[in-house]
């Protein structure tokens, strides 16, 4: 491999990659003030890694779509079924998936133990932020262990290629883009330029060679990806890894995925040995009180194709000051504001003057509008201080006129709260077209206005 290059500088904005040939105060691209900074570029044209850069010779012809062979059922089972699940049925040969989340949230831990749950398959994991005594560590307190699994650390690029090449993995884990350097480019570890050019390189093996490369990348303070956009383009999946630190449960979602559904979620527990799948998520949405306090409604949502419920908590108290509070954690605060005017307005419970707290349980955020008539009857029952039977569930999009609108699903919904042992569910008269009641268990309440499930509730 010859590199005959020519070194040049540019600038390049550390949120989202614009390349500049000047310094610039404000990014026209992402607008965040003072984020260029001077990277040392190589622009080279003989570079390559592959023998496969003539490009008066290239080796794949076009072909007719249906001569392609389609090699889909050749997913590696992850032995990880919330994993599986999230990835659209495992890890497609050949992908790139990076793996996103705050610090300490537990991606080494993640990416370690897919590494040693492999077991028929070599995995190398490289990692530029451990040494191999800290990963032991971590191994042995997951307790698991894998003679198929090769540790290294290492940040060179080159010595990962080097390491590859001698060990011939089936699976490659990166712990963390950010901390690789490649000797093309004079820019630091972490840099824009840096991670562009490594995670072009670690692309071009994996689609040569048809080995999955998992990345774990840092996130910044706000939530993005660290690194330019660009990373998000190049690879095939992202998947973040979320969950507030103090709550022992974490959730894994794909925001992207060229090999399955983006609505999926994978939810985790943190344990003393490590993360533990859990695959009925509505046990530990559910609180464990026996009693039936006020405040507190439980709705039969969807996440991804995936059922389960959850417990909405509502506090609404007179307001102390002039104004009044409303905060919300896991619920969009616009929406529970549009809530609260459609009580006000079509339903005639005066909430303007106080002051309302609303919180899913659990710390996870829920994008399913279904979950309306939950968070209206908590509020509700807070309001009015009479608790909800532990035996009822609810769900149900609310309209701006008060009309509680039909969900998707119902079925499965119906099903998943009858098979958690709800006695009761409240779900939109205009769900009732083409379903059998009959054939469940619970009983089941059509509803068309927020004012009639109020009646039946409270009466
Ligand atoms: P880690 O995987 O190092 O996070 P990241 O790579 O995302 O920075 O894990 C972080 C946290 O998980 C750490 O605070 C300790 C905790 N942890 C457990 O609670 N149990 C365990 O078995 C392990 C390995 C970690
Ligand atoms: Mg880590």
């Amino acid at each position: 491999m010859v590199v005959k290059a020519k070194t040049k500088s540019a600038w390049f904005c550390q949120n989202c990659g614009l390349e500049s040939a000047k310094w610039v105060g404000k990014c026209p691209s992402c607008g965040e003030w003072n984020t260029f900074v001077e990277e040392v570029v190589v622009k080279s044209k003989n570079v390559s890694i592959g023998s496969n850069s003539n490009a008066s010779n290239p080796r794949n012809k076009p072909l007719k779509i249906t001569e392609i062979s389609s090699s889909e059922e050749k997913r590696y089972n992850t032995q990880n079924l919330e994993l599986n699940r999230v990835l659209g049925g495992g890890l497609v040969p050949g992908s790139l998936i990076l793996i996103g989340g705050e610090p300490g949230i537990g991606k080494s831990t993640l990416a370690l133990q897919i590494a040693l749950d492999l077991k028929s398959y070599k995995t190398l994991y490289v990692s530029g932020e451990e040494s191999a005594q800290q990963i032991k560590l971590r191994g042995n307190r997951i307790n698991s262990d894998n003679d198929n699994c090769l540790i290294v650390s290492e940040t060179s690029m080159e010595n990962i290629f080097s390491h590859i090449k001698n060990t011939n993995p089936n699976i490659v884990v990166i712990d963390s883009i950010q901390t690789l350097a490649t000797e093309r480019i004079e820019a630091s570890p972490g840099s824009v330029s840096q991670i562009r050019e490594c995670t072009s390189q670690l692309l071009q093996y994996a689609k040569q060679s048809a080995t999955p490369v998992l990345l774990i990348g840092h996130i910044t303070k706000d939530g993005n990806l660290a690194g330019p956009k660009i990373l998000e383009h190049m690879v095939d999946t992202v998947l973040q890894f979320e969950g507030d630190q103090n709550h022992m449960y974490r959730i894994l979602r794909a925001t992207k995925n060229r090999f399955g559904s983006t609505s999926e979620m994978g939810i985790y527990e943190m344990q003393h040995t490590g993360l533990r799948e859990v695959s009925n998520p509505s046990e530990l949405l559910l609180s464990q009180e026996d009693d039936s306090l006020s405040g507190t409604a439980i709705s039969a949502s969807i996440e991804g194709m995936r059922p389960f419920l959850i417990e909405i908590q509502a506090l609404v108290s007179s307001a102390a000051y002039g104004t009044p509070q409303r905060s919300s954690t896991g619920f969009d605060l616009r929406r529970l504001n549009m809530l609260l005017a459609v009580l006000e307005k079509r339903a005639g419970f005066r909430l303007s003057s106080k002051d309302v707290f609303l919180n899913i349980a659990g710390g996870i955020k829920v994008n399913d509008p279904a979950i309306d008539l939950a968070v209206i009857i908590s509020v509700l029952s807070s309001n009015t201080d009479i608790s909800i039977k532990k035996e009822v569930c609810f769900t149900g999009e609310i309209g701006l006129s008060g009309e509680i609108r039909p969900v998707n699903r119902i079925d499965q919904r119906i099903s998943e709260a009858e098979k958690l042992g709800f006695k009761q569910i409240f779900i939109p008269k205009h769900n009732s077209k083409g379903l059998d009641i009959s054939k469940f268990n619970i009983k089941v309440h059509l509803v068309s206005k927020v004012g009639q499930v109020f009646q039946t509730l409270f009466r």
